[in-house]
């Protein structure tokens, strides 16, 4: 059975979290809030609860984990190669939704990272997770709290749905603040490449770092199998149920398209969705079924809603679904990779 309890995010009860640390010491597995999305976490150093980790995700083994650290010296276990840029950034974003990519040290059990060289670590911000990992006394491995390929959970109840009776411990923190995971960046090139775009915008990071490479995974215009550079990255993510179709260019011409396509789906009788913004949802007609992520203007807002409205696609049935393209800036960058992933690459440009 899994026990789940409520902990308050601002003020995480010491003696509950003293007790799931316990259980991430005894090698079980603990889904927690974090700033970005939730995690299912394990001890790193622990072999067996890191393999159970991809096995109730059913994640491919060859798709490695974020680690998460609360602070230096826990980084110092895991990596051999701090360097001054990692330490720039390290001091401007952690805690916060930024995962470097460092050397790993040989006592880090393999299957963490897919057994590649190298690991992904993040400090989170959210105080739950910091706290916990604080308390087990050692690097939490933990990918989003999904099954894999679903949209990652953004709330306990999302991964409840996904995860109940599988694992050990959900501590039910609210909602997460971002709603969307952190951004990658491989700091083991020159000029450091992003991977994968996410909570803290790329903008952010240029301005401490400089240019940065973008990967082709990044940009998610590509179907996975034609990009190999980022591993995990080339599997069907963040996919509802049913069919998807992003609707990329000018707004204007966005909604027109929509309408068009919907329009002819609803005549055959299919019941269709749309993922709108507010500044659009009054334009479509009352046979579609619209969500609104929110405003244009308020960007953080958008992310904030992007997973669980995916999800709520699937509890509405419809049988296929339309997204507005949105502009590849600040966070909304993270925003269109996802929904270019959810949509299997189906992207309409107009
Ligand atoms: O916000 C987040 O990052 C959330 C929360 C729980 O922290 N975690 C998360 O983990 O999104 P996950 O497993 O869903 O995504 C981890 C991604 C993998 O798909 C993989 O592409 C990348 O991190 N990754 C991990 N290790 C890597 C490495 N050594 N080199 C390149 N990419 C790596
Ligand atoms: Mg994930």
């Amino acid at each position: 059975m899994t026990e789940i309890i409520k902990v308050d995010p601002l003020n995480p009860d010491p003696s509950i979290i003293k007790y799931v640390a316990e259980i991430i010491v005894k090698g079980g597995l603990v889904a927690f809030p974090t700033e970005t999305v939730y995690g299912l976490g394990a001890d790193t150093f622990n072999s067996s609860a890191v393999k159970k980790i991809f096995e109730v995700k059913g994640r491919p083994i060859d798709n490695p984990l974020i680690v998460h650290v609360s602070n230096l010296e826990q980084l110092e276990r895991i990596t051999y190669d701090i360097s001054d840029k990692a330490l720039k950034l390290i001091d401007c974003f952690w805690p916060g939704p930024l995962t470097l990519i460092f050397k790993r040290k040989s006592g880090v059990p393999p299957e963490v990272s897919a057994y590649l060289p190298t690991i992904a670590v993040r400090m989170p911000a959210n105080p739950i997770a910091l706290s916990l990992i604080n308390e087990s006394k050692t690097p939490i491995a933990a990918p989003s709290a999904n099954i894999s390929s679903k949209p990652s959970p953004t709330s306990a109840e999302h991964v409840i749905k996904d995860l109940y009776d599988k694992i050990d411990i959900i501590i039910d923190g609210g909602e997460t603040l971002y709603g969307v995971e952190s951004t990658i960046l491989n700091i083991q090139s020159d000029p450091p490449k992003l991977l994968r775009p996410g909570a803290i915008p790329l903008e952010e990071i240029e301005k401490v770092v400089g240019c940065v490479d973008v990967s082709e995974a990044a940009l998610a215009e590509k179907p996975y199998q034609l990009i190999a550079e980022a591993p995990g990255m080339k599997y069907r993510h963040y996919a509802p149920m049913a069919p998807m179709f992003l609707v990329e260019g000018e707004i204007d011409r966005v909604v027109a398209k929509i309408i068009e396509l919907a329009q002819e789906d609803v005549l055959k009788g299919l019941k269709v969705g749309v993922l709108a913004t507010s500044e659009t949802c009054k334009l479509y007609p009352e046979s579609f079924n619209v969500i609104v992520l929110g405003s244009r203007s308020e960007p953080y807002t958008i992310a904030h809603n992007l997973f669980k409205s995916l999800r709520l696609m699937d509890d509405l049935n419809v049988n296929k679904i339309y997204a507005e393209g949105l502009p590849m800036k600040g966070i909304l960058f993270a925003v269109q990779n996802r929904l270019r992933k959810a949509s299997g690459h189906n992207i309409i440009r107009v």
